[in-house]
């Protein structure tokens, strides 16, 4: 028999329905905000996500890349927001472009708890401008959406990565730094701190860690511009309430951010795992992607660790929601078939038993499947051309009604709840 890959999972009910509720909170929070929804192809010419920088392990070694029967070399999706930059630069479409996403991102990464070869992002991006309140619109949407789903144990961090100069510059006094203590490096991250040095403060190797405490900091780098653009981001959290911690060592695990860059975490996950989003500027992705320089910022955030999040803090629980009605029909069958439609048509959420089985083991469906109202057809009923009518909730007992007059009937009940 054969099993779902290692590292991937099948999402069933009734842990779908909160999957499905998570994202339509998303829809509602950055729809209301002006972002319409873009759906990209789950593959690209590998040198999309090349473009992400050959410092990202995403690139170096976890992509899932491929030839096609027509040769040419393709990879799966790693993330969202370089396929969304390509169709950026392939449409022209007006700026500031905003748009959201669902995807799911393939990573050959060694799977853990709330880490998978598959995982799921929802996400959002803003292109073709450089305001920094932009940067604060998508923050603030992402902080607001999680709290719409009922999560409270988060925190933010926030850094800046400077302007593409900056950052350049930056990551060549870390490499000259670094180099002075190679030796006291963990084995490890030696090669890192050569070709890319920036890496290296993602480090969680210990030895590491200690060293990378005193190395320089980008903040202490900007350039009047980008300094000018972190306290304007600043500012806006404040305004809005975005409770935020600056860390000068947040780096993320992508090339290509620039100014802003942040990360979620979910205090109630265990710290290997906890990010439950992360974005940034990305003001040079759209040019290393082949087109006109336009800035860009949005973020990705996870939906398998957000729902590990809900779990811990039991939020998003409301989801699961038993039919209005379920009908049992022992008389042949003809009934039910054709009352469950009449019903749905209505307006009415509705189900069924199948295989003729008898009313016990219906009523056993009926009961599982949390109806409000069960509705009953057997022998009896349909000598009299009626349906029972029974309460499921209050046990108020039952009434027989004529076939003719039940689906309204059951209509006005609900809308008298
Ligand atoms: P990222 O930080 O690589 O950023 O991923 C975003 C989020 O996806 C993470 O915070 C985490 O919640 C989730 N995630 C990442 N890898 C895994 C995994 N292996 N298993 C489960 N969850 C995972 C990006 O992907 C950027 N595209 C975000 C962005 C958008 N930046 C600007 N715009």
């Amino acid at each position: 028999m054969f099993q779902a890959p290692k590292g991937t999972r099948d999402i069933l009910p009734p842990e779908s329905d909160r999957w499905q509720a998570l994202v339509a909170t998303f829809a509602e929070v950055f729809g209301q905000a002006g972002y319409g929804l873009v759906q990209n192809p789950m593959f690209e010419d590998i040198g999309v996500f090349q473009r992400l920088g050959e410092g990202t392990e995403v690139v170096r070694k976890e992509m899932y890349d491929f030839l096609d029967k027509g040769d040419r070399h393709l990879a799966l999706r790693p993330e969202g927001t370089a396929s969304v930059v390509r169709a950026f630069n392939q449409h022209r479409p007006t700026v500031p472009w905003k748009v959201w996403y669902l995807t799911p991102c393939f990573r050959y990464e060694e799977p853990q708890a709330g880490r998978f070869r598959q995982h799921h992002q929802v996400g959002a991006e803003a292109i073709g401008s450089a305001d920094p309140d932009l940067d604060v619109e998508v923050i603030g949407l992402q902080h607001d959406f999680y709290r719409a789903i009922g999560l409270s144990r988060l925190s933010l961090r926030l850094n800046s990565m400077g302007s593409p100069g900056d950052r350049q510059a930056y990551a060549e006094q870390l490499a000259v730094w670094l180099d002075r203590r190679l030796g006291e490096l963990d084995e490890a991250d030696r090669a890192n701190a050569v070709n890319h040095p920036l890496r290296v403060l993602d480090s969680k190797r210990e030895r590491t860690v200690a060293v990378v405490a005193d190395a320089p900091l980008i903040i202490d780098c900007l350039s009047d511009e980008a300094a000018a653009h972190f306290d304007r981001v600043q500012a806006g959290l404040d305004a809005l309430g975005v409770a935020y911690e600056i860390d000068p060592r947040l780096v993320r695990g992508l090339d290509y951010y620039t100014h802003s860059t942040w990360e979620f975490a979910a205090g109630s996950l265990t710290s290997a795992q906890n990010a439950v989003g992360g974005g940034g500027r990305y003001d040079g992705l759209a040019e290393a992607l082949g087109g006109k320089p336009a800035p860009g910022v949005g973020f990705g955030a996870g939906i398998e660790r957000i729902l590990l999040a809900a779990d811990a803090e039991d939020a998003l629980t409301e989801t699961a929601r038993g039919v209005d009605v379920f009908v049992v029909d022992v008389a042949g069958g003809d009934t039910g078939r054709d009352l469950t439609f009449e019903l749905r048509r209505n307006g009415m959420s509705a189900d069924r038993a199948f295989d003729a089985r008898s009313m016990k083991a219906q009523m056993k469906v009926a009961d599982r499947s949390e109806a409000r109202f069960a509705l009953l057809v057997g022998p009896d009923e349909m000598a009299a051309g009626t349906v029972t009518l029974r309460d499921l909730r209050s046990g108020a007992g039952q009434i027989a009604v004529a076939r003719a007059d039940v689906v309204a009937e059951v209509a006005a009940r609900l809308e008298s709840e």
